[in-house]
């Protein structure tokens, strides 16, 4: 086969993650300084030390920046319309986060046009973009009847393969006095109408939203459908959702905010995912998931935005690394596995993630000579360059 696409040879990386403990000092970082790496179209095809590289078509200068994998970002919800500017001003006087707001979502967006939809999408896509994340995950939930949702999904699935049905966001406004008929319709016509857009289920398992038992019916019913469990879970009191993201072997148990012993060792134990998400504590008040205690147990961990307009209204993983490092007692090693190859995990892929032969070629270069000024040095917009798919897209 005659080769389509030029190799590139990256060279002058002065310190490069790669997330393979095979490579570099044999930490999970597997960090190595003096790197190159080399591009065949969409992946990776060698990475070491620049003093040993292979020659390639083309040879591009990373001019002595540090470079990462590309972030991701395995929790958002970009499918809305609005903004909840006057319930974050109310917060930030001292009232409390309800999931209640999420009405006022549900309300914006099912009044605006697929074109608005999409356009808002595009917009955060592109922010999210520029500050490094090349793989997100999105979610349905603010239509919350069946042409809604699934509207929501076709538009996401435009954009990622990592789309989630979330039609049990809250109990639909149109279903308020009669919680089980939502349920009912949930697991039936808008499962079905929704399935086919979506890789997986999520259910918000919370005080005023669903219940153990209600989870377990949407997450049993999306998983008849092919689709695979997530679950926000303990956000924001104790409850049942960890155990049932375990129990039923979801990717993801979403936000861990309030977990028990046994909780932990639950996710200790299982192969789901405890996604952590600051940027939620940071715009709710709200106290901080305990990283450390869930790393130390030996549990898995991602980091991601949530980006929604009510309860984490940023795109920006590096933000949430800050706070993660800060507040929540996570190395910046540790946060920055935490949001590729953790986040990668959390979407159980292994293409991405990590800077390794066969790998997708996601790469962010940062204008600083350390993954470590992701959090030494916050707030400031360090992503200097992003390669997603072999190509600069940022
Ligand atoms: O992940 N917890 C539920 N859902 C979102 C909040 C959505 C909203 O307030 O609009 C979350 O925090
Ligand atoms: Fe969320």
């Amino acid at each position: 086969m005659p080769r389509t696409t030029p190799t590139t040879l990256i060279t002058n990386i002065t310190s490069l993650v790669t997330n393979d403990p095979a490579q570099g000092d044999g930490t999970p970082l597997g960090l190595l300084t003096d790197a190159a790496v080399v591009l065949d179209g969409e992946t990776i095809a060698w990475v070491g030390p620049a003093a040993k590289a292979p020659s390639a078509d083309e040879t591009y200068d990373a001019q002595g920046r540090a470079a990462i994998p590309g972030f991701v970002d395995s929790h958002s919800h970009l499918v809305f319309a609005g903004d909840r500017t006057q319930e974050f001003n109310a917060r930030m006087s001292g009232r409390a986060y309800s999931a209640g707001g999420i009405r006022t979502t549900v309300a914006a967006t099912r009044a605006a046009t697929d074109a608005e939809l999409e356009a808002n999408l595009t917009h955060y896509l592109a922010e999210a973009l520029r500050q490094g994340t090349t793989t997100f995950e999105t979610k349905s939930g603010y239509g919350l009847n069946t042409e809604d949702e699934s509207r929501a999904l076709r538009i996401a699935a435009r954009h990622t393969d990592e789309v989630t049905f979330l039609g049990a966001h809250i109990v639909s406004p149109d279903y308020a006095e009669d919680p089980a008929a939502y349920v009912d319709l949930v697991t039936g016509e808008m499962l079905e109408a929704c399935a086919p857009h979506a890789r997986w289920v999520d259910v918000f398992c919370e005080k005023g939203a669903f219940d153990g038992d209600q989870a377990r019916a949407i997450l049993t019913a999306g998983k008849a459908k092919g689709l695979h469990p997530r679950i926000h879970a303990n956000q924001l009191s104790y409850g049942p959702g960890v155990q049932l993201a375990v129990e039923l072997d979801a990717a993801s148990a979403d936000h861990c905010t309030h977990l028990t012993d046994a909780d932990v060792d639950a996710l200790a134990q299982g192969n789901t995912v405890a996604t952590l998400l600051p940027g939620a504590e940071f715009s709710t008040r709200a106290e901080w998931p305990d990283a450390r205690r869930l790393l130390d147990a030996g549990a898995t961990v991602a980091l991601s935005t949530d980006c929604n307009p009510g309860s984490s209204f940023t795109s920006s993983v590096p933000f949430c690394i800050a706070l993660a490092v800060r507040d929540m007692g996570m190395t910046p090693d540790e946060a920055i596995w935490s949001a590729t190859a953790g986040g990668a995990q959390a979407l159980r892929r292994d293409d991405i993630g990590r800077i390794a032969p066969g790998a997708r070629a996601d790469l962010a270069f940062l204008d600083a000579p350390s993954h470590v000024h992701l959090a030494y040095r916050p707030g400031v917009p360090l992503i200097s360059e992003v390669w997603r798919k072999g190509a600069r897209v940022a």
